[in-house]
């Protein structure tokens, strides 16, 4: 067996022993004489695995008891819908920060169901700066503040978050326990599983009670969290294997340390390559604001798109994959998300000054 560097942006690369873990309980769960995925979501074996996996966010997260823990399907994608959908009512509108590609389709979706303020737009620093949180204010009649805080794309993340007097709204896809938050200063947060917490298929939400108990009631069914979070997020038949795998990961990182240790492991890794880049800063260029530069998703350029593309099949011959940036922004870009070892940052930056001699 091989396992090679992937810097994949989501799916992406998760532990490898969670992954052993699951192999071994695939065709046998515990004794049961089946896996865990063919087995009924309503039996007692499923329902430990699928309260285990809430109750890891909660605690990773510290959360208070004011704030419920949804597992949704539908990804990160519903929630640009579900969010306006439940959280706008009673004439009010919502705060937007443009800060990239995510914020804009979440932006787009939001604009369909009510009144959207957009409070920051990037789009003339082409997405490579973010707002400093102390200039923000919230409109009148805003219920909420939405924010990307990381962009997955365009790699801008934010370091610190605006006291706007409304509750903020976070789509914290690519960074989700990555860090600490000041979870009171959330009303509501959505996060894609695919790229710190397991396998695609799932969106985690976190809603503050007040938050919950306001969501219309006309909504259909499945649309409102409010079904959701009085089923415990079983209304239907959740992604089972998705969120057993959540289990497993978030298990690891518990017992890794925790959020505090994700935070030193990211700033290592992402040290690493940011060094990288400006210890051969007349090689590569990270085009994002040294203020916002992500933890997660490093994007960086070579002198030429021919260089690029050689740099990327090098080092997928060196085994690192997943190194070419987004396609509509294009360069390369390396997704270090939890699960990814500090020596795979270390191989790459290792790897980019080598490069960087031999071609600049
Ligand atoms: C920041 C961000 N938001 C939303 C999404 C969409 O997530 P999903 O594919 O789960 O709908 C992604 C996917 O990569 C993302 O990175």
């Amino acid at each position: 067996m091989k396992r090679i560097f992937n810097f994949s942006a989501g799916p992406c690369t998760l532990p490898q022993s969670a992954l052993e873990q699951a192999r071994d309980e695939m065709v046998d769960y515990h004794g049961q004489g089946m896996s865990l995925i063919e087995m009924s979501h309503r039996s007692k074996t499923y329902d430990q695995v699928h309260h285990d996996a809430m109750s890891l966010v909660k605690e990773l997260l510290g959360l208070p008891d004011n704030y419920q823990v949804l597992l949704l399907g539908g990804g990160a994608t519903l929630q640009f819908s579900m969010v306006p959908m439940n959280l706008l009512h009673g004439g009010k509108s919502c705060d937007f920060t443009l800060t990239g590609a995510w914020a804009k389709k979440a932006l787009a979706d939001t604009k369909k169901v009510g009144k959207v303020n957009v409070v920051f737009d990037g789009t003339e620093s082409s997405f490579t700066t973010l707002p400093d949180p102390a200039s923000l204010k919230a409109s009148s009649d805003a219920a909420y503040l939405h924010l990307t805080s990381n962009e997955t794309i365009g790699g801008v993340q934010w370091q610190d978050w605006p006291d706007v007097g409304v509750p903020l709204v976070a789509d914290m896809s690519s960074d989700f326990l990555s860090r600490r938050l000041p979870v009171e200063k959330f009303g509501l947060i959505y996060a894609g599983a695919q790229k710190n917490v397991g396998p695609a298929g799932l969106a985690v939400v976190i809603i503050r009670d007040d938050i919950l108990e306001a969501c219309p009631s006309d909504l259909t069914n499945y649309l409102g969290y409010a079904g959701h979070a009085k089923a415990d997020s079983m209304m239907n038949t959740p992604p089972v294997f998705t969120i057993y795998m959540m289990k497993l990961v978030l298990q690891r990182l518990l017992d890794a340390g925790g959020l505090d240790a994700a935070t030193q492991l990211a700033d290592k890794r992402s040290g690493l390559l940011y060094d990288a880049i400006e210890s051969h800063g007349s090689f590569y260029r990270c085009p994002v604001d040294p203020s916002c530069r992500s933890k997660m998703n490093v994007v960086f350029r070579l002198p030429t798109e021919d260089l690029e593309k050689q740099f990327i099949a090098e080092a997928l011959a060196q085994d690192m994959s997943g190194l070419k940036g987004h396609r509509s922004v294009g360069g390369c870009r390396a997704s270090i998300y939890n699960a990814m070892p500090v020596e795979g940052a270390e191989t790459l930056a290792k790897f980019m000054a080598d490069f960087a001699k031999q071609n600049g």
